[in-house]
């Protein structure tokens, strides 16, 4: 690939996906965009920003779909969970005992494994959260991560992967080599595509929200913008959960870090005094069932 194929291919991911990529990254777009390419009938990288520079959107989404990173695992890191289920969910609950409704937003879910860690730690609270409303929302920028996500389907290796061997058994179905999660965790999440570079102001308003290991692709300033609106949509008592590299520190005062718990933020009120949507623009995005 030639300096400036890959400089246009640079400017093109992080004008469409916010992906940041260094001066020395041919290789990796080699490795991900010529079998993209070869697959299109194309000779090269060449062909492919030649495809690229006439403007079919199609393939500008087959490019950064092709780009992203989708690693994931159940329960990734651990401690984020434990944070959920120890720290978040008590405060939460005990902070909306009147209305009996919570809000969660998995802002990066990938293939679903974080938002039905979420959801069965959710199950878990059990008789704690009888007639309440739990809505997961799972966003990506990639449909095809999404499609897996909504299936619910895994392989013997994904459920080996953070999934304790309880919750294997209990949520999940075997079908051959295949698990697919029960359809009452499965129906607590609902899935919309979603690129965090765009307004999401029209998800309403989020008590809890998870944006773990999305943020490292991309530069200062594309981050600040986006501390900026996920504050705007935060409960002022809400958190927010980031991944292990990644943090406001440095960055932004709208995020103040939680004392003791890495990884925890909550609003430090200064993007809610800029204003933020209100009550009475909540969308209508719930079909939620009580618990
Ligand atoms: C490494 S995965 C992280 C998944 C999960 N949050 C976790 O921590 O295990 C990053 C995800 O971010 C998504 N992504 C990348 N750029 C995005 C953007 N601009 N908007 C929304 N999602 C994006 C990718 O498609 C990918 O599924």
């Amino acid at each position: 690939m030639n300096q400036p194929d890959y400089e246009y291919l640079r400017k093109l991911l992080k004008d469409h996906s916010g992906l940041d990529l260094s001066a020395d990254k041919q290789y990796l777009i080699e490795s991900r965009l010529l079998p993209l390419a070869r697959k299109a009938g194309l000779a090269d990288i060449g062909e492919l920003v030649q495809k690229l520079k006439s403007g079919s959107s199609a393939v500008i989404a087959q490019v950064v779909e092709a780009m992203t990173t989708n690693e994931t695992f159940f329960f990734r890191d651990k401690v984020p969970f434990d944070h959920f289920r120890d720290s978040i969910m008590p405060e939460i609950i005990k902070g909306r005992a009147n209305r009996k409704s919570i809000r969660i937003w998995c802002a990066a879910g990938s293939t679903g494994q974080e938002p039905y860690s979420l959801a069965m730690c959710v199950k878990e609270l059990g008789a704690a959260l009888n007639g309440w409303r739990v809505e997961i929302i799972a966003t990506d920028i990639s449909q095809e991560v999404l499609e897996k996500s909504k299936a619910g389907i895994y392989s013997q290796f994904e459920v080996q992967r953070g999934l304790p061997i309880q919750m294997l058994v209990k949520y999940f179905k075997q079908n051959g080599e295949l698990w697919q999660l029960n359809p009452d965790i499965r129906s607590m999440v609902q899935h919309r595509q979603l690129n965090l570079l765009h307004d999401f102001s029209q998800l309403g308003v989020f008590d809890i929200i998870f944006c773990r290991n999305v943020l490292i692709y991309f530069d200062q300033d594309t981050k600040i913008n986006i501390f900026g609106r996920l504050a705007k949509i935060m409960e002022p008592d809400g958190f927010l959960v980031l991944g292990a590299a990644e943090t406001v520190v440095g960055l932004t005062d709208v995020f103040k870090p939680f004392p003791e718990r890495r990884g925890l933020y909550r609003p430090s009120g200064t993007a809610a005094a800029a204003g933020r949507p209100g009550a009475a623009t909540w969308p209508k995005v719930s079909t939620a069932a009580r618990l």
